[in-house]
């Protein structure tokens, strides 16, 4: 009996010894296993009781055993919570969301091949001492048509272009309507320019889409000449397109606004005016509609056109895009799939 004594007590301090250095779940089972399992130690000396021949040697046998299965168990319960504990905090650690830290995710949002030019052009506009204005995308048709001499009978304002709204008012048809706003506000000289989303009632295609954007450009100043317009245009496509000098040239239009009224074209940047699939094989490319500010327009905003005049541009943002970033559909640009957006990060 001293002897099994003796020993339970041995193995008891094992059985301690062994347990300072548990941390873990992972190694708390390993304890378990070895002193408290059905193949432990502990389980060959209950079945040393089965030898013994006295009953009271088989009682307190019994007894010493459960003594220190017991304790034994009892301390495996408190080491267990604290494991158990010790393993939450670790991985709330390591779950813990830190809101200051930057986010580098796959999936971050990227600007849209429209905003880069917009914003180029918004650059390089205000780098020629331009102003940049912006109006509402709802419009009355004053400021879209009448102040820009578009009279009612005009077939711009027809059905087909325009979306009228059941409040009375439009949506706007160009950015054109920033001009009668910014004449009626601002005296002489100005140099403003104006981007923002214009609609028109289209039947869409590839190049048609009832939802563009177009950069208006406005200058009115004494004495302003085409050669004015001519310059600041070479200018400004040139620094769109980064080339050291673009070639120009002008051919009739008629825009009720500007008198007289122009198609700038540029020679193509693709084959250098030689023709190809993209100028139509003419050499160049429709560009800009511009013109000579009408006397009438200015009157609209209240400014005498015996003394000031001034000229006038519309470019089409969208068409830029689309020959920057060769997209050959101008649906892909509002389609809202962003395995087009995501290729422009
Ligand atoms: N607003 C015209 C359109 O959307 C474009 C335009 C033409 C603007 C001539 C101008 C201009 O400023 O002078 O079709």
């Amino acid at each position: 009996m001293k002897k099994l004594k003796e020993e339970l007590e041995l193995f008891f301090k094992e059985f301690e010894d062994d347990i300072k250095n548990v941390d873990s779940l992972e190694k708390l089972k390993d304890v378990e296993i070895k002193y408290s399992g059905k193949r432990s130690k502990l389980h060959s000396f209950l079945k040393l009781i089965g030898d013994l021949k006295k009953p009271e040697e088989k009682k307190e046998a019994g007894f010493l055993i459960n003594r220190t299965k017991s304790e034994i168990e009892k301390k495996l319960k408190v080491l267990k919570e604290s494991c158990e504990k010790k393993e939450i905090e670790k991985r709330l650690k390591q779950q813990s969301i830190d809101f200051t830290k930057p986010v580098f995710s796959e999936n971050k949002g990227s600007l849209h091949p429209i905003t880069f030019i917009k914003r180029d052009v918004e650059r390089i506009l205000t780098g020629m001492s331009f102003s940049l204005v912006t109006g509402p995308e709802m419009e009355t048709e004053y400021y879209n048509f009448e102040a820009l001499n578009i009279p009612p009978t005009h077939p711009a304002r027809d059905m087909q272009d325009t979306f009228f709204l059941l409040n009375g008012m439009i949506l706007r048809t160009h950015t054109s309507s920033c001009q009668s706003r910014t004449l009626e506000k601002h005296k002489p000289p100005l140099r403003i320019f104006a981007p923002g989303k214009c609609f028109r009632y289209e039947s869409i295609d590839a190049s048609h889409e009832t939802a563009f954007y177009q950069v208006e450009g406005l200058v009115v100043d004494q004495n302003i000449t085409i050669a004015n317009l001519i310059g600041t245009m070479k200018t400004l496509l040139s620094e769109i397109f980064q080339r050291e000098d673009i070639d120009v040239r002008l051919r009739p239009g008629y825009f009720p606004f500007v008198e007289p009224g122009f198609e700038l074209d540029i020679k193509c940047i693709i084959c250098n005016g030689k023709g190809c699939s993209t100028c139509k094989h003419s050499g160049w490319l429709e560009l800009v509609p511009c013109g000579m500010v009408h006397p009438n327009v200015l009157k609209y905003g209240g400014i005498d056109p015996e003394k000031y005049n001034g000229f006038a541009f519309g470019l089409g943002l969208t068409r830029l895009a689309m020959m920057r970033y060769k997209i050959n559909d101008i649906r892909l640009l509002n389609s809202g799939d962003l395995r087009i957006l995501k290729q422009f990060r």
